[in-house]
C-alpha cells in the first residue's frame, strides 16, 4: 500500500510517498522562504500561488523516483493553516483522487508533526507525552493512542517559534529568524541578561511568550539608544534562547511527573533547536524522541505516514477540507469511513 502525502498549509510545498510495507520511499520539498523574506513574513496569497506552481511538478518527481503510476491513497493536510494554501493541496488531492480512482485522507497538520517520529527506526510506543513547538503552536499533549490526544497545556499568546522569529526580527536577522537566532546565540553569553521564564512557576502547563518578547524588545531599545547594540546582539540571542528553552523543558518535565509519562516526542520546527535538544536530554526524566532534523519543519513525509496510520478513514474524493483552525483534541482514533 503506497500513500502519497501532500503538505501545503503554510510556506513549504511538501510531497512524499510512504509504503506500509517498505517505509518512506521518496520525498521532495520546496521552501518559499525566499519569496516571503522580502516582506518579513508569510504573505498568504503568494503562498497559495507558489503551491499552485510547485505542487504538480513535485508530485510527478516523487512518483517518477518511486517508479509508480499511481498511489493507493492520497493524504493531504486539511488544517490548521492558511485556507488558500490548504485549498491548493486539498483541491489537487481530490482531483488526483478522482483521476486515479483512489481514496483521500484529510490530515491534521499538528498530528502530522506528532507522528513524524514514526518514520524513524526506533519509533516511540504509546502512551507518550508530546511537545509540539512550531511557528504557530506550542502544546504539551498526553498521547494515549493514535487519535487520543489530551491537550495538557498550550500558549496563551505567541507560539515559541513566533517568539524566536519576532526576536530575530528585532535583532535584524531576517525571516524566518529562528535558525539564524539559534546560530547567533552560539557565540553569546546566555547569562548576560536575565529575561523572564514566563509561567514557569505557575502550577499549570500553559505557556506565554509575549512577556519574554517584550522584555527582549525593551532591552534592545535601551541598547540601541546607548549605541551598544552591535556588541550585544549575540548575548541577547543567547539569553533569549536560554529563557525560552528553560521554559519549554521546565514545563515538559513537570508534565512528565504529573502525567507519569516517561517518553516524550519533541516535534515541530523549534524541535530542531540544539539547545532544546541538549537540555531535554539532560533534564527530562525519560526517553526523548525526535523526528530527523529535516522532518522537524513542515514536510510531506509526516503527512504520508499519518495517512498510512489513518488509512481506515480513506474516503472517496468528493469533499475538499480546509480548516484555518482545528483543535487537535477533536480528533479520534481512526474509524472506517
Ligand atoms: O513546524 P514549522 O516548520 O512550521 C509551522 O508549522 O509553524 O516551524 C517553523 C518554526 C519557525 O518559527 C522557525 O523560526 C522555527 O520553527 N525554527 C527554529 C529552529 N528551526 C526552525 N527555532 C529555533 N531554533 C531552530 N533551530
Ligand atoms: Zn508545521
Amino acid at each position: 500500500m503506497n500513500i502519497l502525502g501532500i503538505e501545503t498549509s503554510c510556506d513549504e510545498t511538501g510531497v512524499a510517498l510512504f509504503s506500509r510495507e517498505r517505509g518512506l520511499i521518496a520525498h521532495a520539498l520546496h521552501s518559499q522562504v525566499d519569496l516571503h523574506s522580502v516582506y518579513g513574513g508569510v504573505v498568504p496569497e503568494i503562498a497559495s500561488r507558489d503551491h499552485v506552481r510547485m505542487l504538480l511538478p513535485l508530485i510527478q518527481q516523487v512518483m517518477d523516483e518511486a517508479g509508480l503510476e499511481r498511489p493507493d491513497a492520497i493524504a493531504y493536510t486539511a488544517g490548521p493553516g492558511l485556507v488558500g494554501a490548504l485549498m491548493v493541496g486539498g483541491g489537487l488531492a481530490n482531483g488526483l483522487g478522482l483521476a486515479w480512482d483512489c481514496p483521500v485522507i484529510p490530515i491534521h497538520h499538528m498530528e502530522g508533526h506528532l507522528l513524524a517520529t514514526m518514520l524513524e527506526d526506533e519509533p516511540p510506543e504509546y502512551p507518550f507525552l508530546a511537545l509540539l513547538v512550531s511557528g504557530g503552536h506550542t502544546m504539551l499533549i498526553a498521547v494515549r493512542e493514535l487519535g487520543e490526544y489530551e491537550i495538557l497545556g498550550t500558549t496563551l499568546d505567541d507560539a515559541v517559534g513566533e517568539a524566536f522569529d519576532k526576536t530575530a526580527k528585532l535583532l535584524e536577522l531576517g525571516y524566518p529568524g529562528g535558525p539564524a537566532l539559534a546560530a547567533l546565540a552560539e557565540r553569546g553569553d546566555d547569562k548576560a541578561y536575565s529575561f523572564p521564564r514566563p509561567m514557569l512557576n505557575k502550577p499549570n502547563l500553559d505557556f506565554s511568550f509575549s512577556g519574554l518578547k517584550t522584555a527582549v524588545m525593551l532591552e534592545i531599545r535601551k541598547l540601541e539608544h546607548s549605541g551598544d547594540i552591535d556588541s550585544c546582539r549575540a548575548d541577547i540571542a543567547a539569553s533569549f534562547q536560554r529563557a525560552a528553552v528553560d521554559t519549554l523543558v521546565g514545563k515538559a518535565t513537570k508534565a512528565a511527573v504529573t502525567e507519569g509519562l516517561n517518553r516524550i516526542v519533541v516535534a515541530g520546527g523549534v524541535g530542531a533547536n540544539r539547545l532544546l535538544r541538549s537540555e531535554m536530554a539532560r533534564r527530562y526524566p525519560g526517553k526523548v524522541y525526535y523526528p530527523r532534523l529535516e522532518f522537524c519543519t513542515d514536510n510531506g513525509a509526516m503527512i504520508a505516514v499519518a495517512g498510512a496510520l489513518r488509512l481506515a478513514e480513506a474516503r472517496d474524493a468528493t469533499e475538499i477540507r480546509a480548516h484555518a483552525r482545528w483543535s487537535l483534541d477533536t480528533l479520534a482514533a481512526p474509524v472506517a469511513a
